[in-house]
């Protein structure tokens, strides 16, 4: 990395530790917050297991100022994906944290021991600050509070129901001094961090390979002058590029030092969602407009990728299977892009092109999602289909959003995801809905449609017969869901809406 920086930019990444200041330089700017903790930092309490979000061994947690100023927010994240640069300015908390400086236990070590916990031991650190990030978050959460935060967590020897309980059992004992909810929000250590942040009018982080813009403007110009780059927000699909595939990335340009971008706005022409707003702050909101959305939003990934994952990241990485897409398609979401000092406004579903082609300039990025506010008489749910309930992806993702009136279909945006190499609506069968008699006969021949609209693929989730059916299933689903029908599913789906029979 070289050295040569300006007043206004910086080289080095800073963040707090332990109530440290920490300044890292001279790391190439993929380098893990996991490489970062074992290989440099030699706390090797945070473990590698896969490498891929996917099974919570290498949990931390990540305080930021909350967006008002005070206080301070703590999240889950896994530091396997998550790349060091992208830390800047955030507190960093790792199970060595955790433990008083007398050797006393944290409370959610306590429960575990106390629970008995923990067997091999290696998951151990991850449940271990995935607990504590609810233990900050709330006072005595409940036993599904508990599983919800756990989503993300793989243990292949102890088993889950000791976790679990030791998870519901920690806000059983004392308050610690150290990383009490009182200690985490401390003024000195919210001085601290506005310390570090306080940067304004700001040195960018730059180095070679990597740079954090911190305004809009900023960021639109450095992609038109350098549209080779890759535009980076959670990294939850980037950094599998890394770690997994092993892939050169080319230059990184960060998007989550944009304040503009961080922000969720409400208007009476709906929710505008800003490109650097991770999932876990875009879900309740989207919850409270559409509480239909409950199922899809517990069973996208888990909470520390959806803490780090944005929704326009998910848009714009525009995988088939990607779960938000459908929903949001459905409700006929559009995109605000921009490219350099011009703006535009496309409705999602324009964005795909084919199989990872869409319609974005070199340099275009987008700036929000604009999600449009219910309508008084359409019916909308959205449905995902895999194999587990937790951490998996989708064989075949469907929502749906008909209008009813006077018994009749007057308008239908029917969207799938697994169905094609991109996430599109059914024409055929919105076709075979709209003016007809909302009736499970109307709903029959929109199923046969689908078979006109898609030729799914066969792959290790899905055959191509099964995507056909499950998509008309889904469909069924929605119409007896929305004529005060009782379902018998085979699987019982805790996250369901829906009861279950
Ligand atoms: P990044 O990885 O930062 O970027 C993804 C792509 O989008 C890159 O090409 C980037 O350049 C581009 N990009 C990002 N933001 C913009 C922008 N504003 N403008 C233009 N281009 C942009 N996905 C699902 O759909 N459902 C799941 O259940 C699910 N589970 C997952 C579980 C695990 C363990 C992991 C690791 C991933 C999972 N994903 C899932 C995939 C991933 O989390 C999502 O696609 C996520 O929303 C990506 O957002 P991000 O901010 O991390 O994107
Ligand atoms: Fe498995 Fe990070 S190592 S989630
Ligand atoms: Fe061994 Fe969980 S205790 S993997």
């Amino acid at each position: 990395m070289s050295q040569a920086t300006s007043p206004t930019t910086r080289d080095t990444v800073r963040f707090m530790l332990d109530g440290e200041v920490v300044s890292v330089s001279g790391l190439p700017p993929t380098t893990t917050v996991l490489e970062y903790l074992r290989d440099t930092a030699g706390r090797t309490g945070t473990k590698e297991g896969c490498s891929e979000g996917d099974c919570g061994a290498c949990t931390v947690v990540l305080g930021e100022l909350a967006a008002d100023g005070h206080g301070i927010d703590y999240r889950a994240v896994n530091s396997c994906v998550r790349f060091l640069p992208t830390i800047d300015g955030k507190e960093l908390i790792t199970v060595e944290s955790l433990q008083a400086a007398d050797g006393r236990l944290h409370p959610v070590q306590r429960a575990m021991v106390d629970c008995h916990g923990s067997q091999c031991g290696f998951c151990t650190p991850g449940f271990v600050m995935s607990l504590f990030a609810l233990y900050l978050e709330r006072e005595s959460p409940t036993r599904e509070q508990v599983i919800g935060a756990l989503a993300g967590n793989l243990c292949r020897c102890t088993g889950y129901r000791p976790i679990i309980d030791a998870g519901c059992r920690m806000a059983q004992y004392p308050e610690p001094a150290r990383w009490s909810r009182k200690d985490a929000q401390s003024a000195g250590r919210a001085q601290q961090l506005r310390a570090l942040q306080r940067t304004a009018p700001g040195p960018t982080l730059r180095f070679p390979g990597f740079q954090a813009p911190r305004s809009l403007d900023e960021l639109a110009s450095v992609l038109a002058a350098a549209p080779d780059s890759l535009l980076l927000a959670g990294g939850t699909d980037i950094g599998l590029l890394a770690t997994k595939h092993l892939h050169d990335l080319p230059a990184l340009v960060y998007l989550g030092a944009v304040p503009e971008l961080q922000q969720i706005r409400s208007s009476d022409a709906g929710l505008c969602i800003g490109a650097g707003v991770p999932l876990s702050a875009a879900w309740p909101a989207l919850l409270e407009l559409y509480p239909a959305l409950a199922e899809q939003a517990a069973r996208f990934a888990s909470p520390p990728v959806c803490n780090s994952a944005t929704l326009c990241g998910n848009i714009a990485n525009g995988s088939p299977i990607g779960d938000s897409m459908p929903a949001l398609i459905a409700l006929g979401a559009e995109l605000e892009l921009r490219h350099g000092a011009r703006q535009r406004r496309i409705p999602l579903e324009r964005l795909y092109l084919g199989y990872q082609k869409k319609d974005l300039a070199p340099g275009e990025f987008i700036l929000s999602v604009l999600v449009p506010l219910p309508k008084p008489g359409r019916l909308f749910a959205s449905y995902k289909l895999a194999k587990r309930i937790d951490q998996d992806i989708s064989a075949v993702c469907a929502a749906f959003a008909v209008h009813v009136t006077d018994g009749g279909v007057a308008s239908a945006r029917l969207a799938y995801g697994g169905m094609a190499a991109i996430p599109a609506r059914a024409p055929n069968a919105e076709q075979a809905l709209v003016g007809q008699p909302w009736s499970e006969a109307t709903i029959e021949s929109a199923i046969a449609a689908l078979a006109t609209d898609f030729t799914p693929l066969t792959d290790s989730r899905a055959s191509r017969s099964y995507r056909l059916r499950a998509a008309g299933s889904m469909l069924r689903r929605f119409y007896l869901q929305h004529t005060g029908r009782t379902l018998r599913l085979r699987v019982t789906d805790p996250a369901s809406a829906v009861e279950l029979t």
